[in-house]
């Protein structure tokens, strides 16, 4: 299959996770918008919905993109002033391993992700096949770092066995996240024990997040061309 029909068939197996997504929201619902081009979907859809008034919710976006997209739509957004507690988040991943332990944070937005999903009643992954793995890592790790710590913080990663680089943009630029902070994209390592490596970033002065999400999620809907495949913990 060539490159482009390959990562059309991807699109479409995104879609279809997403519209799956979709059955699980009811009107009323504060829900949790993740980031993202599966995610994307799911706002689409959800979009339209409220656009034709089939659907009342209230929403907390994960990214600055994802609420001005739901925001064209006209969808309403709440702080967590307002509301304390989502009563689902619905957002992609990067990988997904055994006891849906996953890598995210490949769109840079994983603070936010983390954030939303922790204030979530229901957290549900949505991606298609090529996400599910058996070790966590060979997608790199990003890791969220306050800009002056940046150096440090690279030598601590590097001890841990990981090859460090600071996010950039096409435009040669470096990638600055919604609060400010520079993303370290940690590659080079398979990750045997995720608890212990969440453990050992968490422990790192300078790191903000890290993008290994951890008995967070609840159900992840993996689309497959033949169906999709709902996974629990
Ligand atoms: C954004 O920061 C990420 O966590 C995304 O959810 C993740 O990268 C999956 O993205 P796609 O849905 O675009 O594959």
């Amino acid at each position: 299959m060539g490159k482009e029909s390959a990562s059309d068939e991807r699109a479409s197996l995104k879609l279809l996770a997403a519209q799956r997504a979709v059955e699980l929201v009811e009107s009323g619902m504060t829900l949790g918008l993740g980031s993202g081009t599966t995610a994307t979907f799911w706002i689409k859809l959800l979009g339209e919905k409220v656009r034709k008034q089939e659907l009342k919710i209230r929403a907390i976006a994960s990214s600055e993109d994802s609420e001005r997209l739901g925001r064209e739509y006209g969808i309403p957004f709440v702080n967590f002033e307002e509301c304390k507690s989502l009563d689902l988040t619905v957002d992609g991943a990067d990988e997904i391993a055994p006891k849906l332990a996953l890598i995210k944070g490949g769109g840079g937005k994983l603070l936010r992700e983390k954030i939303v999903a922790s204030a979530s009643k229901r957290f549900v992954i949505v991606g298609d096949e090529s996400k599910q793995v058996e070790r966590l890592g060979r997608f790199p790790l990003p890791v969220e770092v306050i800009p002056m710590a940046a150096p440090l913080v690279t030598n601590s990663l590097s001890e841990l066995g990981f090859t460090p680089a600071i996010r950039m943009k096409p435009d040669g630029r470096r990638y600055i996240t919604d609060e400010g902070n520079l993303i370290l994209d940690c590659s080079g390592l398979l990750i045997d024990d995720p608890a212990a490596m969440a453990a050992k970033l968490d422990s790192i002065v300078g790191v903000v997040e890290h993008g290994l999400f951890l008995g967070m999620a609840d159900l992840a809907l993996i689309a497959t061309p033949d169906k999709i495949i709902e996974r629990t913990v």
